[in-house]
Parts: structure tokens; C-alpha cells; sequence
């Protein structure tokens, strides 16, 4: 069967490589369309490198814009696309804009539509993130969910049995193959920090960087955890503006956005993570490293459930009071079921043999 593969964003692509690479295993015939959601190279070219990935069979160039400028140019380029090249199956991963603009195309053109990280909520309807899961998963014929508290989710939602499979977190097999690369490498030489000696922190959220009085607060904090280790903040670009003209405390040092590699590496020897994204929390449990997330929701309550993150929300006090209780005493995590590096098998499986050819699987 040809299988349209979609990566948009830097959180993606570490989703879709294993997923390519298992259905390339199986003989499956894979497309691989990047929308240009992120286009900086170091929100993009450095993960094709790092992971190895191809390049693009199709670049759809939609860059930067509102949300429905943004979404549209993906739905109107992705359209044409599909009655060209005529898959079998599309897969999108995760909940940016990219994900929701080819899931609600798909949906209509014909093909079958897995959905990669299916059943994740937040409960948070503030995060736009929420209605492109929420739409996504409604319009999915297969729902591949990370865990089992996703796969509950769409139960809840009233999906049918045969549309959920707990398949497991791709972004792990992708972590698990890297890791001994990324150690090996000199990131932190080249940053500047000492293994367990500093602290990692990425903000992006639109909730954290888009109000320059919450981001005023959130750098308080970090000054205040600063005092007792040094941190280190890859700048995603949507907060490079807003961080300089909010003021950034001593102790906090802004360096431009990671590469894979050096990132992985980065957060497997920091003492503490401060984060507000999604793959960093899932991540951090993987490795084992505490992490202490500034939302007041997650979607992945299992990496504090049985991993390492604790929710620490945006309050300045309860942030650095989190931070200290979080670098006296540990979490002891356990690696969540089906973190094992091979999601991209089991979601091969089900799309191939499950299959392809199988009818529609959309709830009534
Ligand atoms: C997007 C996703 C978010 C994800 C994040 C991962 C949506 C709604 N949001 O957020 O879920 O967690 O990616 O990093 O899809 N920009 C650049 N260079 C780039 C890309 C973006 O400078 O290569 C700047 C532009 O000013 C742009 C802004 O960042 O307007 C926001 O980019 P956008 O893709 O709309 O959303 P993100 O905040 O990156
Ligand atoms: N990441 C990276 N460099 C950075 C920040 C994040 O390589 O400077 C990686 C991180 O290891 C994870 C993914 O990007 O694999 C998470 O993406 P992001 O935080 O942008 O998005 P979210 O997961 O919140 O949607």
C-alpha cells in the first residue's frame, strides 16, 4: 500500500521517523510530506540530519500565521496532493495545526487516517493544541494512543473498541535509538554546563510567552531556582522577542533553540527540566530525570503518574518551591508500559495487517 507520512513541526518529526521506517520495513510504499509548518533550520533542517530522516518527498511550504491562515494553507495544499499521489492511508502525528489541516482533508478525500498520539487531552480548551486533538481523533479511522489512560479517553468519548490500539510512544523509540549517539557527542561541553551541575528549561506555550506579565512571572522563577543551579534556555522563536523584552535574570542563560542530539544529551545530564512542552515531559520519564512542568494540566498524566513530572502551574513561589522539593528528593520513576522503542512496529502492524485494506472504521 502507498502511506502519506505528514510532519509539520519540530515536535513531529521524531514522531513520524520510526512510524516511516517500520512501514518501509514492511514494503510499504511511504510518501513523506512536510507541511513547512517550522522552516528555521534549527527548528528543522538539524532534526533531518540528527534522526536521519529523508528528505521530503513533498514540502508544502505553509510557514508562520494565524491559525486559520496557517491551517488553510495546509488544507489547500495538502488537497490537490492527495487526489495526485492517491494513498492507501494517511498518518499524522501529535496536535499542531499541520496534523489538524491534513486530518480534516483526509477525512473527506477517501483515505484511511491514522492518528499518532490519539486520546491525549488536556481537559484545557485555552490550549489550541486540545481542538486539534479533540477534531483529529474524530475524523481518525485508526486511533494509535501512547497509553492506556488515552486509550480510556476515547473510550469515554464513546469510540468504538476497534478503532483505540495502545501501541505505545513513538517519541521514545526515536529517544532510545539516539540516546548513545547523544551521549557520546559534546553538548554540554559546547553549552557550557557540567553533568547533574545545571538546570534545562524550554517555554513556548502561548499561555507562558504570549502575556508579558505571566512570562515576567515565570522568569522570576527561574532567577529565584538560578540562585541554587545555573539554567539553560534553548529560545523557541515564538519567545525570543518576548524573553528579551521581559528582562532575563543572572543565572539564566539563553542560548538559540537545540539540535536534536545535543537536546536529548542535554536533558539526560541536567539535574531538573523546567518545561511547558509535551515531548519534554515524556522524555524526562524516560530518562529518569525530574522534571517540573509549568502548566496547571497535562495531557500525559502518566509521566507523573509513574514517571518523573510533577505540575507545578505558573504561580512564581509554587514554581520554585517545586523546583527545590523536586532537587532534594527525587522522583523514582518506572518507564511507562510500551516505552520500549517499538511503537513504530506495533503501529506498522495494525496499519498493514489490521489493515490498510479494512473498511472504515469511523464511529457513527
Ligand atoms: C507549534 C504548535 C505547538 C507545538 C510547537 C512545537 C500549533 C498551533 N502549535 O507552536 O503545538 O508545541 O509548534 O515547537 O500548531 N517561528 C519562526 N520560525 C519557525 C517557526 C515559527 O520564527 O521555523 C515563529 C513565527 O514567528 C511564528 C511563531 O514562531 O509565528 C509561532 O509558530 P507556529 O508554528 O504558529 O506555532 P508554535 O508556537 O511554533
Ligand atoms: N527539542 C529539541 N531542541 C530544543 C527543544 C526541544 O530538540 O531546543 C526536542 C525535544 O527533545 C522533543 C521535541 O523537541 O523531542 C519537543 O518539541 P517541542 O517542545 O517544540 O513541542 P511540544 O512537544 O511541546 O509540542
Amino acid at each position: 500500500p502507498r502511506i502519506v507520512c505528514v510532519a509539520g513541526a519540530r515536535p513531529n518529526y521524531m514522531k513520524i521517523k520510526p512510524v516511516m521506517d517500520a512501514l518501509e520495513r514492511r514494503g510499504a510504499d511511504v510518501l513523506l510530506v512536510h507541511t513547512g509548518q517550522h522552516y528555521d533550520p534549527a527548528m528543522n533542517d538539524v532534526f533531518f540530519a540528527d534522526l536521519g530522516i529523508r528528505p521530503p518527498d513533498r514540502y508544502l511550504g505553509v510557514g508562520s500565521g494565524t491559525h486559520a491562515e496557517q491551517t488553510g494553507r495546509v488544507m489547500t495544499a495538502f488537497e490537490p496532493l492527495l487526489a495526485e499521489t492517491a494513498p492507501d492511508a494517511v498518518v499524522v502525528v501529535g496536535d499542531i495545526n499541520s496534523t489538524v489541516a491534513c486530518a480534516l482533508v483526509t477525512a473527506k478525500a477517501g483515505p484511511l487516517l491514522a492518528h499518532v498520539e490519539a486520546g491525549l487531552r488536556s481537559r484545557d480548551w485555552g490550549m489550541p493544541e486540545e481542538v486539534n486533538r479533540v477534531v483529529t481523533d474524530r475524523v481518525s479511522d485508526y486511533l494509535l494512543a501512547p497509553s492506556p489512560d488515552a486509550a480510556d479517553n476515547l473510550r469515554a468519548e464513546g469510540y468504538r473498541e476497534d478503532q483505540i490500539h495502545v501501541v505505545g510512544n513513538v517519541m521514545i523509540d526515536s529517544l532510545l535509538a539516539n540516546l548513545d549517539r547523544a551521549r557520546a557527542g559534546d553538548a554540554l561541553a559546547r553549552h557550557g554546563v557540567a553533568a547533574g551541575r545545571y538546570g534545562l528549561v524550554t517555554l513556548h506555550r502561548p499561555a507562558n510567552v504570549d502575556d508579558p506579565a505571566v512570562l515576567t512571572g515565570l522568569l522570576k522563577a527561574l532567577g529565584a531556582v538560578a540562585e541554587r543551579l545555573p539554567l539553560l534556555l534553548p529560545v523557541h522563536p515564538r519567545a525570543a522577542g518576548r524573553l528579551a523584552a521581559a528582562g532575563v535574570p543572572a543565572g539564566v542563560r539563553l542560548v538559540p533553540p537545540a539540535g536534536y542530539l545535543d537536546f536529548v544529551a542535554l536533558q539526560d545530564g541536567a539535574a531538573l527540566v523546567l518545561t511547558d512542552s509535551g515531548g519534554v515531559q515524556e522524555e524526562t520519564t524516560a530518562l529518569g530525570v525530574p522534571c517540573v512542568t509549568l502548566r496547571d494540566n497535562t495531557e500525559r498524566p502518566v509521566t507523573v503518574t509513574e514517571g518523573t513530572n510533577v505540575l507545578a502551574g505558573r504561580d512564581p513561589d509554587r514554581i520554585v518551591a517545586t523546583a527545590h522539593r523536586v532537587l532534594d528528593d527525587p522522583p523514582r520513576p518506572r518507564r511507562p508500559e510500551l516505552w520500549d522503542g517499538r511503537a513504530g512496529d506495533r503501529i506498522a502492524e495494525v496499519l498493514l495487517t489490521g489493515g490498510a485494506a479494512a473498511a472504515r472504521l469511523r464511529p457513527t
